[in-house]
């Protein structure tokens, strides 16, 4: 039956991907990203593919007000939103103390703030309609330790993997289903940020992923009902190794 998935983080790479799946499916989409004619273009090339209606709404998901404010909009415009699928993201790098406190009070804002916000409003809708999927995109960094440099990025993804899972538990009697997806390595434009270019080079072809599998896996698994999933072999070898080796001495290793 047709829905109406949003999706954040649309402009570029498993968002993008995830929309062409949904709207595969026959679902109507609201694109969110802060790049509105990346997303404009989106949004016809989907429309006239197939024929979908597709909503744009450009926002700054590292704005306080960005959440409650896309859920306005679709509001007034009568959506009900079906799917949510929290994907936008980005990594950062370095030592915590040479980026500005704001830095990384917008990383928050958009790794996790945005996402328990934009669940939280759309979920009662959900649950009034006895019908609803939320994607949280993890990662299998998730799994790591903090290590120096890595700072957030695997705390703000491990919060995304037990807020799935308890969500999941609390509401999947309502007929909403919550996944948490936790990638490796996958292709898209992620790496093409400032001080990520040099891994990208390192990482050996077999450790990469394309955007389409991932997705596929996500979407799959979502409606089967797992909480957390980890696409590709090495990627689920990878993380049984994380949880498996003991804390300190992977400290170590990864030291
Ligand atoms: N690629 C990987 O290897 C990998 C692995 C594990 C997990 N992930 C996760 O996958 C998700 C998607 O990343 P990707 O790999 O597809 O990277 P990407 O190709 O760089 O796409 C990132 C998307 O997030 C959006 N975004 C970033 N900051 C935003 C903001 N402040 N407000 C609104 N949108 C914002 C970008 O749109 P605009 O710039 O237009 O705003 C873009 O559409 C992320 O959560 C990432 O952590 C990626």
């Amino acid at each position: 039956m047709n829905k109406t998935a949003l999706i954040t983080g649309a402009s570029a790479g498993l968002g993008k991907a995830f929309a062409a799946a949904l709207a595969a499916k026959g679902h109507d989409l609201v694109l969110v990203a802060r790049r509105e004619d990346r997303l404009n273009e989106l949004a016809n090339e989907l429309r006239s593919q197939q024929g979908v209606s597709v909503t744009v709404i450009a926002m700054d998901l590292g704005e306080l007000d960005a959440a409650q404010n896309i859920f306005s909009r679709t509001e007034s415009l009568g959506l009900c939103i079906d799917i949510l699928v929290n994907n936008a993201g980005y990594g950062l790098t370095g030592k915590f103390i040479s980026q500005p406190l704001g830095t990384y009070q917008k990383f928050l804002q958009v790794m996790v703030t945005s996402v328990v916000s934009l669940s939280r409003l759309y979920l009662e809708g959900m649950v009034d309609r006895g019908y609803g999927r939320i994607i949280n995109v993890s990662s299998v960094a998730s799994f790591l330790p903090g290590s120096s440099g890595n700072n957030l990025y695997t705390g703000a993804k491990s919060l995304l993997n037990s807020f799935s899972e308890t969500l999941h538990k609390e509401v999947k009697h309502n007929g909403v289903h919550v996944t948490a997806i936790c990638p490796g390595f996958t292709r898209t434009e992620f790496h093409d940020q400032e001080g990520f270019q040099k891994a990208k080079q390192n990482i050996p072809n077999f450790m990469w992923s394309e955007a389409e599998g991932v997705v596929q896996t996500a979407i799959d698994a979502n409606e089967k009902g797992t909480m957390i999933v980890i696409p590709g072999r090495f990627n689920r070898f990878l993380a049984f190794m994380l949880r498996t080796i003991p804390h300190s001495l992977l400290t170590k290793l990864l030291a």
